[in-house]
């Protein structure tokens, strides 16, 4: 039954996510220690803006963040090493999937 709800839970807010409305996801809080999210300006990665910027026109854009967000490592900023997952351990892939939906929105 617990795992009904999660689902729901996991479902509605991918929904969110698709929606042109969508805020921030919650789970971004962990990146913000190297992360400007609204803004293009470089902190230790580059502001997401940026991301969405450098990804406007792809369509698959949403599903290579995602990727690059599991997988960490470099993607031509040349500011370092992401680490995977941001770092977060416990990050999931639907997790991933938000927000890569969410910066690839971003202009
Ligand atoms: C310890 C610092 C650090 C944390 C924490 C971190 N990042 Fe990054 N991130 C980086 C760095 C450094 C780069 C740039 C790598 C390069 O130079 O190519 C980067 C790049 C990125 C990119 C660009 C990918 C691309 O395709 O160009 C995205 C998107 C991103 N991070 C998302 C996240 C998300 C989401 C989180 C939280 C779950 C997160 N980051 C947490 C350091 C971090």
């Amino acid at each position: 039954m617990k795992s009904i709800v999660v689902s729901i839970a996991v479902a509605a807010g991918l929904m969110v996510a698709g929606s042109a409305m969508a805020g921030e996801p919650a789970i971004a809080k962990g990146c913000k220690a190297c992360h400007n999210t609204a803004s293009e300006a470089k902190l230790v990665g580059p502001g997401w803006v940026a991301v969405g910027k450098k990804y406007a026109g792809d369509k698959d854009g949403a599903n290579k963040i995602a990727a690059n967000i599991m997988a960490g490592g470099k993607f031509g900023w040349n500011f370092g090493q992401m680490p995977a997952k941001g770092g977060n351990g416990k990050l999931t892939e639907a997790d991933a999937k938000e927000l890569g939906a969410y910066i690839a929105g971003l202009k």
